[in-house]
């Protein structure tokens, strides 16, 4: 990993590079910002070989909203004064030249005005084609752009030509279907993204670097009668032979394009670790150049093995923006250190499909985006702080606090640390969850935090120690279904930790992410499992990703029964019944007809209530500290259950505020 490695004139000093990922921390101007100066250069001072910026836009009309620009020498300013500040910090620094096309369609930018080259546009109908005479104004636009990179002083740069953008779909023979010279033959697939990289590399210095970013293959591309019609890989050595003669030097060589396929550009929990990497190096073999190896790579041994097995580099996306100094620690051998990303797709590339999102975040770093102001302060009065309940909330307060030069008590009322995280960690993929809370424990060993464990937080205890601040961080309790019978079920919990052993017909209440997690759990066990859920879609609360992942796995496994619209209503022993009303809204009138209204019975052995928590009772704890004059804090789950993305952010910006 630490071999340095020369490309043109660029000596990397190792092999880990942060690939581009889009921040959202544009100003509305796609200009740069000082959130975005702080994010990168906490990155820059991180030891990677070479930060590259998230996507940049090349062509006026797509620069708008989130998308960062190079299309014009305005963004020049902004780009410099960032790369100055990722050198004056030892850092290097690339970016990446894109035309978005229909990539860039989520609500955060008008859509009208962009293009796809497609001339019937498959999805939406109302966008136009790119007109033939627009190519070299395109490709020329991509050379102004390597210019301005140049300009700002960046020290390589990245065209992409993946993720369904502009070059990708011009190169996929399942999306072009241009009659116009540029499309039809994969020959002609390949003219117009070649005609870019020949003005990138033309503008670009001789002695800099100039990667590539494509897609291995497509994936889920068939046409009308079923059979495969997108990239394969071997389309890929092709174009990649040929993009090689015209100076590119390094191949980037991700996953994904829209539609199913989209799951493996930004892979998340469930995505094999290094399910791409064995693609990077077939390219390498096949092309005879460098490559990247991407996707679920971010740990060292993974890396290491890539990067032996013949990978020049390897991407770590997810990983910096979990822990902006994982390269730093791989060097120093501190392993146990290292903050990783647990693939929960929950606040980075969430933010994406969150309209009112500011920026991206991550459950495990609240800091993402917000470098300045969580820079921790030496606390001005130290304070004895007890905090009650080490969940991940109460273990983030305490640590944090204690950072800061607090007192810290930290009470949990069982034998072990954790709380319904840990539980999360035993759900089927979530293993990494788990190792979260090991590393949290091992952080609270580490900190000057006093631990008291078996010590439940009590007025009394309360009273005898008299603490200057109470944090309330008792976390939240299963719910037990408000229905007759509704004792019968088992709750979810129960069978996760292992304290009950389901048997014979499994039935699970709750449409939510953890009836979700805990099908899974009883299926891969061998059960048949019925999943009863009250909403028109399971898994609320899953993210975008996770959510797409759940449908994958419900296609593939049939024998999963699922209801939904399904509203219980009573339980007995061994058998549920719900009411199930299915309405469905004609989107024109806004009139709202039922499809399906009937009462239903489902006879199960085992009944599983996954009805979601609710906060644990700790108003006594409130009165006592009123009482006494204690001052007190409620975060996370005991403030309203949600989500431990939600308990971890509460705890850091409560620790900051002490
Ligand atoms: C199966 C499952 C899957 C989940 N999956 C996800 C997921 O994918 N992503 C996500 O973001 N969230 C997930 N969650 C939710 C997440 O675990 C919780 O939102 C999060 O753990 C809340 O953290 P917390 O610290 O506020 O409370 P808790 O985790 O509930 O911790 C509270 C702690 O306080 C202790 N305690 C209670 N009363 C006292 C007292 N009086 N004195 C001392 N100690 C006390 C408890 O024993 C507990 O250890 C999942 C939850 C479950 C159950
Ligand atoms: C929040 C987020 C934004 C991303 N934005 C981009 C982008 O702008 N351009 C790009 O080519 N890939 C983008 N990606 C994909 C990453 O560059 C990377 O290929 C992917 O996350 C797989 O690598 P990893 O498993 O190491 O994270 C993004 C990923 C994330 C998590
Ligand atoms: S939010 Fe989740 S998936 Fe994203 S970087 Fe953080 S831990 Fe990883």
């Amino acid at each position: 990993m630490f071999e340095p490695i020369k490309i043109r004139g660029m000596t990397f000093d190792n092999r880990i590079i942060m690939p581009s990922m889009g921040t959202l921390m544009t100003g509305d101007d796609s200009m740069v910002t000082q959130r975005m100066i702080d994010y990168y250069v906490e990155r820059a001072k991180g030891g990677a070989a070479l930060i590259f910026l998230e996507c940049a836009s090349i062509w006026p009309e797509s620069t708008q909203g989130y998308a960062l620009g190079i299309s014009d020498d305005k963004f020049i300013p902004g780009l410099t004064q960032l790369v100055d500040a990722i050198h004056a910090v030892g850092g290097k620094v690339g970016i990446q030249l894109y035309e978005a096309a229909e990539g860039i369609m989520n609500g955060h930018a008008d859509t009208s005005k962009l293009r796809i080259m497609t001339p019937i546009d498959r999805y939406h109908g109302k966008w136009k084609a790119v007109k033939t005479e627009e190519l070299p104004l395109i490709a020329q636009a991509f050379g102004a752009a390597a210019q301005r990179a140049a300009r700002c002083g960046f020290d390589a740069i990245e065209i992409h030509c993946g993720h369904n953008y502009l070059l990708h779909q011009f190169l996929s023979p399942h999306f072009n279907t241009r009659t116009d010279g540029y499309g039809t033959t994969f020959e002609n697939c390949m003219k117009f993204p070649l005609m870019c990289i020949d003005q990138v590399r033309k503008n670009w210095p001789e002695e800099k670097p100039l990667f590539m970013r494509i897609v291995a293959q497509d994936d889920y591309t068939y046409d009308a009668q079923g059979n495969f019609d997108g990239l394969t890989i071997d389309n890929m050595v092709t174009f990649c032979r040929k993009a090689h003669e015209l100076g590119v030097d390094v191949l980037d060589v991700s996953r994904g394009n829209f539609g199913k396929g989209n799951i493996y550009e930004v892979p998340v929990m469930g995505i094999p670790y290094g399910f791409n990497k064995d693609n990077a190096l077939y390219l390498k073999k096949q092309v005879g150049m460098p490559v990247m190896a991407v996707g679920r790579l971010g740990r060292p041994e993974l890396a290491n093995i890539t990067l032996a097995q013949g990978a020049d580099f390897v991407a770590w996306g997810h990983a910096h923006i979990a822990d902006p100094e994982i390269v730093k620690k791989c060097r120093e051998g501190r392993y146990d250190d290292i903050r990783y990303c647990i693939g929960c797709d929950q606040a980075c590339s969430q933010a994406y499909h969150i309209p009112d999102a500011k920026h991206i975040s991550c459950l495990r770093n609240p800091a993402v985006g917000r470098e300045r102001e969580f820079a921790l302060v030496p606390a001005e009065t130290p304070k004895t702080i007890l905090v009650a309940g080490a969940g991940v909330g109460g273990m983030e307060v305490a640590c944090t606090l204690s950072a800061r030069g607090h007192k810290v008590i930290l009470c949990e009322k069982e034998a072990t640390l954790g709380g319904q995280f840990r539980l999360a960690g035993m759900a089927p993929n979530k293993e990494d969850f788990a190792a979260a809370v090991d590393y949290m424990i091992r952080q609270v060993q580490l900190s000057d935090v006093e631990l008291r464990v078996d010590t439940p937080v009590t007025p009394a205890l309360l009273e005898e120690i008299g603490p200057d601040h109470l944090v309330i961080a008792t976390g939240g309790q299963m719910r037990e279904i408000p229905v007759p019978g509704g004792s019968c079920a088992v709750s979810c919990a129960d069978i996760l930790n292992g304290h009950r052993k389901p048997f014979g017909k499994c039935v699970i209440i709750g449409g939510g992410i953890i009836s979700v997690e805990v099908m899974e759990y009883l299926h891969e066990r061998g059960f048949d499992t019925t999943i009863v859920g009250g909403m028109a879609k399971l898994g609320a609360g899953l993210s975008h990703g996770r959510a797409e992942a759940v449908d994958r796995y419900l296609e593939a496994h049939p024998e999963v029964t699922v209801i939904t619209n399904a509203w219980v209503t009573k339980l007995e022993p061994n058998r549920v019944y719900a009411h199930v009303k299915e309405e469905k809204k004609n989107r024109r009138t806004g009139e709202v007809t039922i499809v399906r209204e009937e009462d239903i019975e489902v006879p199960g052995d085992t009944i599983v209530s996954a009805v979601g928590s609710v906060p644990v009772d700790h108003s006594a704890l409130e009165e006592t500290a009123t009482r006494l004059g204690i001052p007190y804090s409620i975060i996370g789950d005991a403030k309203k259950t949600r989500f431990a993305v939600d308990a971890i952010r509460e705890a850091a910006e409560l620790a900051r505020q002490l």
